[in-house]
């Protein structure tokens, strides 16, 4: 981020511009995109022109909008509220807001002349991102809508769009999504955001690997035995249900942020640090994932589902009596899987990748596991398994750890694993900033490192379509159903084929106390 602070406080390194947000009374405008706007204007990194509009279905006067805007900023932004009241109300001044429904071209043309009135009335360059805060079914409508009313040509101005996850609903979906969104914008104004990548701590995962001298000789199939990438969150589906029945946790979570996270982890160096470049050595990895055959799934992938569960004498809802799920639904709340990649670097060495809602902790981690010692000395000494470990833990208590043998002191030759961790929240001078607050600012300044391209997302789909229509059109494939609070079904560990093997519980040492 740091870098990036630097480039937009340089004077005119981010162009004056309009950012244009569809669905801006919804949970993510409210939760995620206005709260990061607000930082950014009180980190002073948003352009001096600057204007945000609100494009809703609510019918509402400016002054409204800003009252709400307001009650939703107190409610979800980190700092500044209280301590900065008078840049709240200037923050307010640059907001606006217009009626429009989304299914109606006219409105996009009404949005239109509103734009060019502001752009005339406030001298501001007609630099337009519009945000598609909406549902995924509308992707292809708004961005037609834009296109008819001439929303999209750059003559007067660059135009940006962003799109949330997901992007399609299956390899088929997402090639067409991608055509219609083609047929007005061009590549390179298209921002699909996957907000793993924002995280600064997935970012470091490069730094980590391609800064040190002492990483990178050891990355591959030589030295790694296998890699682990968990996801847990402890929360269900909440009030989500009705959106989640219909993707699960294979289209929630794995097609996009953890191939991403993957992708990150098993790409090879790029020759040089540019988008194009990176991008390029991450869809590689996607490229290279070995086809799981259908009649094989159940070898290489486990599906759960969440069920009622007293946890301390409180009654968790199961998944099927979450609001707006289907009572007999299969949808998956949990999938762990095994994945090759089939590349010089990796080849045999599999990652197992898992996750899943309602489980007993929140953590992201990558965990990756050396090959022991050619010869193991200490064997019969072991306290515990003496292999080592590389941590990468990407939330929370971000940080990297390695844990290794060491003698435990006095008489004979006792070996325990010990580990050093590095804890970001160390490196203090240096807030760690949300992850839409950097991926807004990157696409402000026309950055889409972090973003991820066409190519990716139809590769990654490439992979993960066959294993949902398996599960759809096989019914004898088992969904295993798990308590609330657990890691998931115990047939999970069945993807090690190796009973000394399960699912690693996340590191606790990183706790600082
Ligand atoms: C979202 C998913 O993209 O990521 C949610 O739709 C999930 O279901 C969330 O809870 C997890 O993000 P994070 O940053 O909390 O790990």
């Amino acid at each position: 981020m740091e870098e990036i602070v630097k480039k937009a406080k340089k004077k005119n390194a981010i162009e004056n511009q309009m950012l244009v947000i569809f669905g801006s009374n919804g949970d993510l405008a409210k939760r995620k995109l206005l709260p990061a706007i607000f930082q950014l204007y009180l980190d002073d990194l948003l352009p001096e022109n600057f204007i945000l509009i609100g494009a809703g279905s609510q019918e509402k006067d400016e002054q409204t909008n800003r009252k709400e805007v307001h009650e939703s900023i107190v409610q979800f932004a980190k700092t500044g509220t209280t301590t900065e009241p008078e840049k709240l109300e200037s923050f307010l001044e640059r907001l606006y807001y217009k009626k429009v429904n989304n299914q109606n071209e006219g409105d996009f043309c009404e949005l239109k002349n509103y734009i060019d009135n502001l752009s005339a009335t406030l001298n501001i360059q007609k630099n337009i991102i519009f945000y598609f805060s909406i549902p995924p079914f509308l992707y292809e409508v708004v961005a037609a809508h834009l296109v008819t009313c001439g929303l999209n040509t750059e003559q007067d101005g660059w135009k940006r769009i962003i799109v949330e996850k997901p992007f399609g609903y299956s390899y088929d979906t997402a090639i067409d999504l991608d055509k219609k969104l083609r047929a007005g914008f061009n590549e390179d104004q298209i921002y699909r955001i996957d907000h793993y990548l924002g995280k600064e701590t997935v970012q470091n995962i490069m730094v980590t690997r391609f800064s040190n001298g002492f990483f990178e000789p050891i990355w591959n199939r030589k030295y790694i035995d296998r890699v682990e990438i968990t996801a847990a969150e402890k929360i269900g589906v909440g009030s989500r249900g009705g959106y989640y029945d219909t993707s699960g946790a294979m289209r929630d979570m794995i097609q996009n942020h953890l191939m991403q996270v993957l992708a990150v982890i098993a790409m090879e160096p790029p020759s040089i640090f540019d988008s194009e470049s990176i991008r390029n050595e991450t869809v590689k990895v996607l490229q290279s994932l070995r086809p799981i055959k259908p009649t094989e799934i159940s070898n290489y992938v486990v599906r759960g589902q969440y069920i009622a569960t007293e946890v301390d004498s409180e009654l968790q809802t199961g998944y099927r009596q979450e609001k707006n799920v289907s009572p007999n639904s299969k949808t998956e709340t949990f999938v762990a899987m095994k994945v090759f990649i089939d590349n010089w670097r990796w080849g045999e060495v599999p990652f197992y990748i898992r996750t899943g809602k309602q489980l007993p902790e929140r953590v992201t981690e990558v965990i990756i596991h050396l090959k022991p010692a050619p010869h193991q000395l200490f064997k019969q000494r072991c306290v515990s398994q003496s292999t080592n470990m590389i941590i990468l833990r990407i939330h929370p208590d971000a940080g990297v750890a390695v844990d290794f043998g060491m003698k435990i002191p006095g008489a004979g030759y006792k070996v325990q694993n010990v580990n050093m961790a590095f804890h970001y929240s160390d490196l203090a001078e240096s807030k760690i900033s949300e992850a839409y607050e950097r991926l807004l600012l990157d696409c402000m300044i026309g950055d889409s490192t972090l973003y991820a391209r066409a190519d990716a997302v139809k590769a990654s789909w490439k992979f993960v379509d066959p294993i949902l229509q398996a599960w759809k059109n096989n019914p004898d494939i088992p969904l295993y159903f798990y308590e609330c609070n657990t890691w998931g079904p115990n047939e999970s560990n069945a993807l090690f084929g190796d009973k000394q093997l399960k699912w690693r519980v996340p590191f606790k040492k990183f706790k600082t106390d």
